[in-house]
């Protein structure tokens, strides 16, 4: 039994979707029960209420769980008591943040007794970070080298229409410290401090990256040791204007980011926050989809290694992955742990069944062998 919390989201409603499409038995849980039936639409009668304050109200619904999947955002405010519940009610978690400083809580909080009950936790089983992390993996294992000089992940997003979750979490993440991994420890770093120039597939091509904080900092390098791992995000087409921004970026956002985050923490965070949330929820429409697309590099000395991922429509492909994922978690009985997703995974067989999945497109690093897969 599979139960989703936060199914009467965007996200949510997809996982079921995709959920039911796999004959998988899974409930719908949420704090709103007229939600939950309108997005169930029929494909689910178990439809489960609590409140995410609620630790008794949670522990209950999830009880006769195997895995629970959590889409509600966002984490930095609800997700720990999700993890907390699930974890006493004897459940894998898994989640579709894309929050860097909730994930470096949940493995620092929860690593050693989710390893001590033999219960697995996986956060971002999203397109952000899901398919970052396994591509960074396949990038750094075809160097085939104890440790890498460094691995960067690059993002690329078109005509993106986020949903109100999805902007509250941004809010939510603007207002805290990014970090890159430097010499084996966490370094705070401010967004757009670094840029680097990405040559992205096609119809991205090359463009001006700069530094944001995306999850695979904290992920990557459980799996792939490296002196140095950022994350990247593209400003835009390749022009003048871009260009320049991307040269004074660098310069001002050591300065910028701590007053960004001083504002956040005043009245106009909150009114910022209640104008989001007093919204109309939209959903994006199949016109709407994003485009994306992502480069991880690994390098050493000389040699760079990269493997990209392309394609379209950000939330059906998170749903895709966390239904994968929580198909994988559901007779598991080995694991422990907070684990990544390349821990969970091979990380070329998982980002083939997903681009199978999604008509996605993925260059591989062409060394790898495909023996050395399983
Ligand atoms: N990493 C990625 O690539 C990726 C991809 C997709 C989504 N996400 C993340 O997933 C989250 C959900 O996104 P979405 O697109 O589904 O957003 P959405 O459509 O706005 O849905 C938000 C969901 O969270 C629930 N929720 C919000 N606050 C809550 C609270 N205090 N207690 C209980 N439930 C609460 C909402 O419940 P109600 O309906 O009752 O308001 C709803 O089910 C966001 O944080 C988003 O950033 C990440």
């Amino acid at each position: 039994m599979i139960v989703i919390y936060g199914a009467s989201g965007h996200t949510g409603s997809l996982i079921a979707e995709a959920l039911f499409e796999h004959k998988l038995e899974f409930a719908m849980a949420g704090r709103d029960l007229q939600k939950l039936e309108t997005a169930a639409a029929g494909r689910c009668q178990d439809l489960r209420c609590a409140l995410a304050n609620d630790h008794q109200a949670l522990v209950q619904i999830f009880e006769d769980a195997d895995v629970v999947v959590n889409c509600a955002g966002p984490f930095g405010l609800i997700g720990e008591s999700v993890v907390r519940a699930a974890l006493e009610a004897d459940c894998h978690y898994i989640d579709t943040t894309g929050e860097q400083d909730f994930v470096r809580s949940i493995y620092e909080q929860f690593e050693s007794s989710a390893r001590a009950a033999g219960r697995v936790i996986v956060n971002a089983c999203a397109f952000e970070v899901a398919l970052g992390d396994w591509a960074a993996h396949a990038a750094a294992a075809a160097l085939d080298a104890p440790i890498a000089d460094s691995i960067t992940v690059s993002y690329a997003v078109e005509n993106m229409k986020p949903t109100k979750g999805t902007q509250l979490s941004i809010l939510d993440a603007m207002g805290k410290p990014g970090y890159r991994w430097d010499d084996d420890r966490w370094i705070p770093v401010s967004p757009g401090a670094q840029r680097l120039e990405v040559d992205y597939p096609e119809p991205f091509g090359p463009r001006i990256a700069l530094s944001f904080p995306s999850p695979e900092v904290i992920t990557v390098p459980r799996h792939s040791p490296a002196k140095h791992v950022q994350t990247f995000i593209s400003l835009g087409q390749d022009n003048p204007f871009t260009r320049a921004a991307g040269m004074v970026a660098p310069v001002l956002a050591p300065v910028l980011t701590p007053l960004l985050g001083s504002l956040l923490r005043t009245s106009l965070g909150s009114i910022a926050e209640s104008t989001i949330r007093a919204a109309e929820s939209k959903r994006p429409s199949d016109g709407q989809v994003a485009r994306f697309a992502i480069v991880a590099e690994a390098t050493l000395g000389d040699r760079v290694s990269r493997c990209a991922v392309a394609g379209e429509d950000i939330y059906r492909v998170s749903a895709g992955i966390a239904c994968l994922a929580a198909e994988r978690l559901q007779n598991e009985g080995e694991l422990g742990g907070v684990l990544a997703p390349s821990e969970l995974f091979p990380a070329v067989l998982a980002l083939e069944e997903i681009a199978g999945q999604h008509a996605l497109f993925i260059e591989l690093p062409a060394t790898i062998e495909r023996s050395e897969l399983t």
